[in-house]
């Protein structure tokens, strides 16, 4: 059994602010199936150390780093077997509501020092210093939070492997110069090609140039990154390193997203059987205070920013709404900001406030909610007829994974997961098509698409095709768990090599 530590800043049903969490719960758990014996790190939010209380959680260990008392626990993740380390120092973690931001939706000022103390912690245990019976032969990062960890691992000589995985490329964690002295890093890594990025500390660059191995969430976008259009100024940095740089797509938790027994929505369906669908849209327009008809009701799931389509959406709309259809929007306040992105809570507001107005002049059209609400994410996916998409770029997105399962067809930016999940209905070439696609980056291009979607829709019989297609294809972790543990495998074997050569 390969030991594996698997280190992340969020995982449901925890801590969320986006589909890092779920990955970090689904792919875990999907791995201990296949054998891995894996261990989740998690800073020790208050929702973490709730869960330490009530399920009474085992004392590990008790750990200085840098002056900080932090305390280990071990429980489980909640649902499956997988085992569960909460890093406690409640200096730094102790503070409820969104894990980077304060009550104002301002990032900590302390982010940098805070995960900078949940690397070390995690690069402790990896080298065995943390007084456990357990060491990791391979770590896993996800995003910029634990991206400074393979720097503390790199020039142990019998270290563990790591792979570091990009879950978004914008989100990059990027601090002043000041808090990279403050933070006592050697100097030598101020270097552009180290961790330096025009002017600033960035902690992604941790990940990205001292991990063995690099991954993201779908092979579209690992390809993407390597160019400007979609690299983030780190474009040349990945592409030098493309031969260690890997796609593997997302899978979903087929258990907890199922329609013919999700516990959340009010009807139950399935591919074979999916009258009761309808059923959903009913009675999930009339809690939404929706108009009672057979008009095609869509969906948008995400954060109200323009990476996601924010702006194109907003568009077209008004020509949505005067043709009957209406839709369902489930955004993201404060709680989805993350800091040092290029995601702003100015640029959140100002689109709440547009589709709050939009809200008041077709009240009966568009119904929209600001707060993540998670049962009311499981209505809408299937209660509604078609997903709207439009991101600008996505590593892989799973809410098309989510609809397609609800037979809830996806109209999608041809972009990054997008691209290897979502086949257009007139793509003679595509074997199984389930959804709409646009290419050219605009709202008249998503307009055109939306409208041949809707063309589209009127015939019953193509209709409940392209929902078979899309209810019957395979979202589980089976392969990609595989093509994770070839990954492990392999760099585990050349280091074996590298060690003993
Ligand atoms: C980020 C990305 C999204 C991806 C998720 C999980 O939220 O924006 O595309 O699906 O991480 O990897």
């Amino acid at each position: 059994m390969t030991r594996v530590l698997f280190v992340t800043s969020e995982v449901h049903p925890l801590v969320r602010t986006g589909g890092l969490a779920d990955v970090s719960a689904s792919l875990p758990e999907a791995l201990g199936h296949i054998g891995y014996d894996i261990n989740i790190l998690l800073p020790g939010y208050p929702e973490a150390l709730k869960l330490t209380r009530d399920t009474g959680a085992l004392h590990k260990a008790r750990l200085w780093v840098d002056s900080y008392d932090v305390n280990l626990w071990q429980t489980r993740l909640p649902g499956t077997a997988v085992t569960l380390w909460v890093v406690d120092c409640a200096q730094l973690f102790g503070r409820s509501g969104n894990p980077y931001t304060n009550s104002k939706g301002q990032p900590w000022k302390d982010n940098a020092r805070r995960f900078q103390l949940f690397a070390k912690v995690g690069a402790k245990i990896a080298l065995g210093k943390a007084g456990l019976s357990w060491t990791p032969e391979l770590v896993h990062c996800n995003d910029w939070q634990s991206a400074l960890l393979p720097i503390y691992l790199e020039l142990i000589p019998d270290r563990p492997s790591t792979v570091f995985t990009i879950h978004n490329l914008a989100s990059q964690g990027l601090f002043p110069r000041d808090t990279f002295r403050n933070l006592g890093l050697p100097e030598h890594l101020w270097s552009y090609d180290l961790l330096e990025f025009k002017g600033q500390l960035a902690f992604i660059k941790g990940g990205l140039v001292f991990s063995d191995r690099i991954t993201t969430v779908s092979p579209a976008y690992a390809e993407e990154i390597q160019h400007p259009e979609f690299g983030c100024g780190l474009e040349n940095l990945l592409h030098q390193r493309r031969h260690e740089l890997a796609g593997i797509l997302n899978g979903i938790d087929t258990r907890t997203w199922n329609p013919e027994n999700d516990p959340h929505i009010p009807h139950h369906f399935g591919s074979e059987d999916i009258k009761s669908k309808r059923l959903c849209r009913f009675q999930l327009q009339r809690d939404l205070g929706l108009e009672q008809t057979e008009s095609p009701l869509f969906c948008f799931v995400g954060r109200l920013v323009e990476r996601k389509g924010l702006d194109w959406l907003l568009d077209i709309l008004p020509a949505l709404f005067r043709r009957g259809c209406k839709l369902a929007l489930l955004g993201d306040e404060s709680s989805h900001r993350e800091p040092g992105t290029q995601e702003s809570g100015s640029e959140e507001r100002k689109y709440e406030g547009e589709l709050a107005k939009l809200a008041r002049q077709w009240p009966l059209r568009l119904s929209v909610t600001f707060e993540y609400d998670e049962g009311l994410a499981h209505r809408i996916t299937a209660g509604s007829d078609m997903l709207l998409m439009p991101s600008r770029f996505e590593p892989c997105g799973l809410n098309q994974l989510y609809s397609l399962r609800y037979g809830t067809v996806p109209i999608v930016h041809q972009v990054g997961g997008l691209r290897d999940t979502v086949f257009d209905a007139s793509d003679s070439s595509s074997k199984r098509p389930n959804g709409f696609c646009f290419d050219i980056p605009d709202a008249s291009a998503f307009l055109a698409t939306i409208e041949r979607a809707l063309r589209f829709y009127e015939n019953r019989r193509a209709w409940r095709r392209l929902q078979e297609n899309a209810m019957t294809g395979d979202y589980s972790w089976n392969h990609s768990a595989r093509l994770y543990s070839d990954l492990y495998q392999n760099i585990l074997a050349e280091r074996q090599h590298a060690i003993w050569d």
